[in-house]
């Protein structure tokens, strides 16, 4: 394992690109390999089994080509396989989980609320954070069909994606939450339109900056940083179709990027 190797990362589709921002910012001189396995979206409607599969064949793509990491860069995955993943890699791997323990701290009503896919929501991991990291909080969860395949689609801020997020904040509001967390990679971008469905007072999580916070911690207790002193750089591939992929990351990612196709 050279330290000057990629480190990968991947997500159902476009989400973990608001990772990735987070990783960028923190390790400045790495490079990354971004998998958005946009033909099996949405994953928060899957099996545990078939996300499975997909987080142990990106993976294995990934690792044939030499990353040094692995950063599941979506709740939904690191509910469904992170436990597998880690048994059958030898590279470290970070998961993600939605943000109850911050919001829990900063909740002043003790009602939290957690936005995520049906299927973060359904887990057993998630069950378990509940128990372990909710303490006094109350906490309502909302999952939030549809509004991943707006994000896919680039639809951050239309009519459509706003009456979605409208619909999913105001329950919570409703009944108490002054803190949101944003428990699905792709939430961050639609960050400002569940600011304006809850207004100013209310804070929302996410868990972006931590994760890149640990996966530096991971890299430096494992030697594994880069010792390269250029800045590193980012090489896409999606399983669905390019030309349609292309625009939408080359839009959130704010520069324009060559996506490549995922071999089959
Ligand atoms: N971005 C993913 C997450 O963090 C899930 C999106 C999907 O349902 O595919 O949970």
């Amino acid at each position: 394992m050279k330290q000057s190797s990629a480190i990968g990362v991947f997500d159902s589709g476009v989400g973990g690109l608001s990772v990735l921002r987070e990783l960028r910012v923190a390790l400045p001189l790495e490079s990354f390999i971004y998998v958005a396995d946009s033909a099996h979206i949405p994953y928060g409607e899957k099996s545990r089994q078939y996300i499975e599969a997909r987080a142990r064949a990106i993976a294995g793509f990934m690792l044939q080509r030499g990353v040094k990491a692995l950063v599941v860069a979506c709740n939904t995955a690191t509910a469904a396989a992170v436990a597998p993943l880690r048994s059958a890699f030898q590279v470290p791997i970070i998961g993600m989980e939605p943000g109850v323990k911050p919001a829990a701290q900063l909740s002043r009503s003790g009602v939290v609320g957690v936005l995520a896919t049906p299927g973060t929501l359904a887990s057993g991991k998630f069950a378990a954070l509940l128990q372990r990291h909710a303490g006094a909080a109350q906490v309502i969860v909302q999952g939030c069909p549809g509004l991943v395949e707006q994000i896919e689609r680039g639809d951050i801020d239309g009519l459509h994606t706003r009456a979605l997020v409208q619909r999913y904040v105001e329950p919570l509001l409703e009944r108490g939450a002054d803190t949101l967390v944003l428990g699905c990679t792709h939430y961050p971008f639609v960050a400002k339109l569940i600011r304006d469905a809850a207004g100013p007072a209310v804070k929302l999580v996410e868990t972006g900056a931590a994760v890149a916070r640990e996966l530096k911690r991971r890299l430096i207790a494992e030697h594994l940083l880069t010792a390269q002193p250029a800045p590193g750089v980012e090489d896409f591939w999606t399983s669905g179709d390019p030309r349609s992929v292309a625009p939408v990351v080359a839009m959130l990612w704010t520069r324009a990027v060559e996506v490549r196709r995922l071999p089959e």
